[in-house]
């Protein structure tokens, strides 16, 4: 049963890739409870159908459509499909994305690539669709799903944390370029959720939060339009000092923790 709760997003068609598990599939949760139409974009078919029709049986409005976020044609496509079957698009969610562990032992060429294929160029697939329409709209919401790892050169993430951070640069550039145009950009840098992602993760994860209580964080940032938005504040205040103590000391402690 989905909670029911106002919002001033009530109304709006929000569109997400990366749907069909954790982070997305959660935020889908949580703005159909606030009375959204959403659109689930994402590979896994049967995933998006079994949270489409959860979504509908509580009285929700949601579509959903097959792509890889990697190929710009498909994107667009799937998009496009949504837009239709919701009635438009007011904010558009590029959250798809993943992360693999590279340590010299796993080093293999093309998997960085690969990488950025996903988190880069899928979001970038995804801005390419929605800011035409937007512009034309005069209005509209793009929200990007970057990390805090786009802050720093974590040890054995190289194509995470680079991925992450031209995104979240990218979404900053786009942010201040837009704001008169009425359009909002808002990046969301996220520490450590419990999702499959972080279920594949082996390391330690300091701070980690449930996802629901993140999305609510995630949810509150698209209601206000937020621009960039790190949580948990334990994680900002770590990102923060590392971003301004000189870049030989904060390598000297990465290295150690490598
Ligand atoms: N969890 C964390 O601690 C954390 C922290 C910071 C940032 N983030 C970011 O949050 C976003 C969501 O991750 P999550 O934690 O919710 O992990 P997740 O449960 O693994 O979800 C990832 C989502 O992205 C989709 N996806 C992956 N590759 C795709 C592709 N090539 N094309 C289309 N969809 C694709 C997956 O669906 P399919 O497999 O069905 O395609 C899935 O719906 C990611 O961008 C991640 O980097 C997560």
């Amino acid at each position: 049963m989905l909670r029911r709760i106002m919002s001033q997003l009530a109304g709006s068609s929000v569109l997400i890739t990366g749907a069909s598990s954790g982070i997305g599939a959660e935020l889908a949760r949580q703005l159909v409870g606030r009375g959204c139409r959403v659109g689930l974009l994402a590979r896994r078919r049967e995933r998006l159908a079994a949270l489409a029709e959860e979504l509908e049986g509580a009285g929700g409005t949601a579509a959903w459509a097959v792509a890889d976020v990697a190929d710009g044609v498909a994107t667009q496509r799937a998009l496009d499909a949504l837009a239709e079957g919701l009635g438009g698009a007011d904010v558009v969610v590029a959250n798809a994305g993943y992360g693999e562990v590279e340590t010299p032992k796993r080093f293999a060429p093309g998997k960085a690539l690969a990488l950025y294929d996903v988190n880069l160029r899928g979001t970038l697939h995804v801005i390419d669709w929605a800011l035409p329409r937007f512009l034309e709209a005069g209005r509209g919401h793009l929200v990007g799903v970057a990390s805090v790892a786009s802050y720093l050169g974590l040890p054995h993430f190289a194509a995470y944390c680079g991925s992450k951070a031209a995104m979240r640069i990218h979404l900053q550039s786009l942010r201040v370029s837009l704001a008169r145009r009425g359009i909002a950009v808002t990046t969301i840098c996220p520490g450590f959720v419990k999702s499959e992602l972080t279920d594949r993760h082996q390391g330690p994860m300091p701070f980690l939060l449930p996802t629901d209580r993140a999305v609510r964080r995630i949810v509150r940032a698209i209601e206000k339009r937020q621009g960039e938005v790190v949580f948990p504040w334990q994680m900002r205040l770590v990102m923060a000092i590392g971003t301004c103590l000189p870049a030989s000391w904060v390598e000297a402690l990465l290295r150690r923790s490598a």
